[in-house]
């Protein structure tokens, strides 16, 4: 019975993950090694909860109890020693990873399910460096957390059925929908999602059509919430990068080589809206999109 959950990592996602399991009455512990993302991820908690309240899907009383629920460590120790279940979502770095993973073995009790939120590092090569590799399952949330559906529920090479059907019901229990996929790179999302975003890139690049024509054409033609440019953008410029080069590596098919302008982008530290310049130009407070002046015929 799954009770206690520890969330590694208060950033974009992680302070999603910890909502969500509060909201459902989880005992929460959410971890960071910086305290003050950890305060900031309690702030934005709580606005998130205000705009549900905003929105009349939930109550004042709601919030208290969920904000309740939660409490903040900066220790995985000490934040994981009674865990049923960890999720991990610090930074997408491998090394990083492993490292969390082998501390994570040690600290948690042996009975707990340790879940890794990555985006496309393999389920199969994090649990190698556990001594419970059938215990070890990606459990890849969407962002934004509360509002996002889709749970990709990853098995790695040794996870054990029973396991992944606990995953599958705890999702289910957050109201999400969990859908099962293997552990090969990229997952299934991001394996379709990023040579699609890819392809975008490319004919910028090659000058077939301009950011705006490109993003409006996905949106209107195939009814896409929003163009992949500006997903990438919401993504982050780098992740996709990273991401298309762990599906070129892990395949070995030209097919996923990352566009030469990504590259150039990237590098230049133009990140999309964390940066506040990408395809797009963002402004604090503006949800206007304004093409970035790199971009402009
Ligand atoms: N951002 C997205 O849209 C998205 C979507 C799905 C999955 N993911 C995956 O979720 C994970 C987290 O992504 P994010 O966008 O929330 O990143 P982020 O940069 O917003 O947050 C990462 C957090 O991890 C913390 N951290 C780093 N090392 C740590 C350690 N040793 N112990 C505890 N905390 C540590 C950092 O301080 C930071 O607060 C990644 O694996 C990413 O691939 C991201």
């Amino acid at each position: 019975m799954i009770k206690k959950i520890s969330v590694i990592g208060a950033g974009t996602m992680g302070n999603g993950i910890a909502h969500v399991f509060a909201q459902n009455n989880f005992e929460v512990n959410l971890i960071d090694v910086n305290a003050a993302q950890l305060q900031k991820a309690l702030q934005t908690i709580s606005k998130n909860f205000d705009r549900q309240i905003a929105k009349g899907t939930i109550g004042e009383d709601v919030k208290k109890q969920s904000l309740a629920n939660i409490s903040t460590f900066t220790s995985i120790k000490e934040g994981t020693q009674d865990a049923d279940l960890v999720v991990e979502a610090a930074t997408e770095n491998i090394d990083l990873k492993l490292k969390i993973f082998k501390e994570l073995d040690q600290a948690a009790p042996a009975s707990a399910i340790l879940a890794s939120n990555t985006s496309s590092i393999s389920i199969t090569k994090i649990a190698a460096v556990t001594n419970r590799a059938e215990k070890v399952i990606g459990m890849h949330f969407m962002n934004p957390v509360p509002v996002m559906k889709l749970v990709e529920v990853i098995n790695g090479f040794l996870t054990d059925k029973a396991i992944t059907q606990t995953i599958v019901d705890l999702s289910k229990q957050l109201g999400k929908i969990p859908c099962v996929v293997n552990d090969y790179p990229g997952f299934i999302a991001n394996r379709i999602l990023m040579p699609m975003i890819n392809e975008a890139i490319y004919s910028v690049y090659e000058g077939i059509a301009g950011v705006k024509e490109i993003d409006t054409i996905m949106k209107l033609g195939m009814a896409h919430p929003m163009g992949p440019l500006q997903l990438a953008d919401f993504i982050g410029l780098d992740v996709c990068l990273s991401i298309l080069n762990v599906l070129h590596e892990g395949f070995g098919n030209p097919k996923y080589a990352p566009c030469p302008l990504l590259i150039k982008i990237a590098t230049a530290g133009r990140l999309g809206v964390k940066t506040g310049e990408g395809f797009y130009t963002y402004t604090p407070g503006s949800k206007e999109l304004t093409v970035s002046k790199y971009f402009l015929k």
